[in-house]
């Protein structure tokens, strides 16, 4: 019995060293070409919770390192970024804009982000109320702005 729980072991061990050499994971922070540049109250809201999948700024934990966690994390990051990516948001064209701030008031108004994956190991990402109401009057002036850009 002794001697199966220690070739379980080693095997597992084995295991977790290929999973790690087997698929390297990227975890690249890209220049930031154009920050959306929030104001501040909103900037450090979103830095808390969005930016680590919603920026070249990503913060790697420590977990981002060790396979399979880092499999997970990086695809997270790489996902978020295409669907939407802060550090490149003056790159955007002003309809783009538009309609990214409003998914991004959608997806807080639905509480489907920040990803509750995330929220597990980064309490601090979690929303108060006050501070969704924030990112909701934000929205609401930087689109109405936007809009009034948009008719010239
Ligand atoms: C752990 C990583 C992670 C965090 C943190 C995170 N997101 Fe996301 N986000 C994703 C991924 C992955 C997608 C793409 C897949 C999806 O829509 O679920 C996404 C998609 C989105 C989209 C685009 C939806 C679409 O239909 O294209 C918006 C908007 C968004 N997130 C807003 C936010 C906001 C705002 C925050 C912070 C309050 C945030 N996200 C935090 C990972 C994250």
């Amino acid at each position: 019995m002794k001697k199966l729980l220690k070739y379980g072991l080693i095997a597992l061990v084995l295991l977790l060293v290929v999973a790690q050499v087997a698929k390297p994971v990227e975890r690249s922070n890209p220049p930031v070409v154009g920050d959306l540049g929030a104001p501040p109250a909103v900037d450090a809201v979103l830095r808390r919770a969005c930016y680590d999948c919603h920026s070249n700024e990503t913060v790697w934990p420590w977990y981002a390192y060790v396979a399979p966690a880092s499999w997970l994390v990086a695809d997270h990051v790489e996902e978020g970024r295409e669907h939407l990516n802060f550090s490149e948001w003056s790159t955007y064209s002003v309809g783009k804009r538009d309609h990214k701030l409003e998914e991004v008031w959608d997806e807080v108004e639905s509480g489907a982000m920040p990803e509750e994956s995330y929220l597990w190991l980064h309490g601090e990402a979690k929303l108060s109320d006050e501070e969704k109401q924030l990112l909701h009057d934000w929205v609401e002036q930087t689109r109405a702005a936007l809009e009034d850009e948009d008719a010239g």
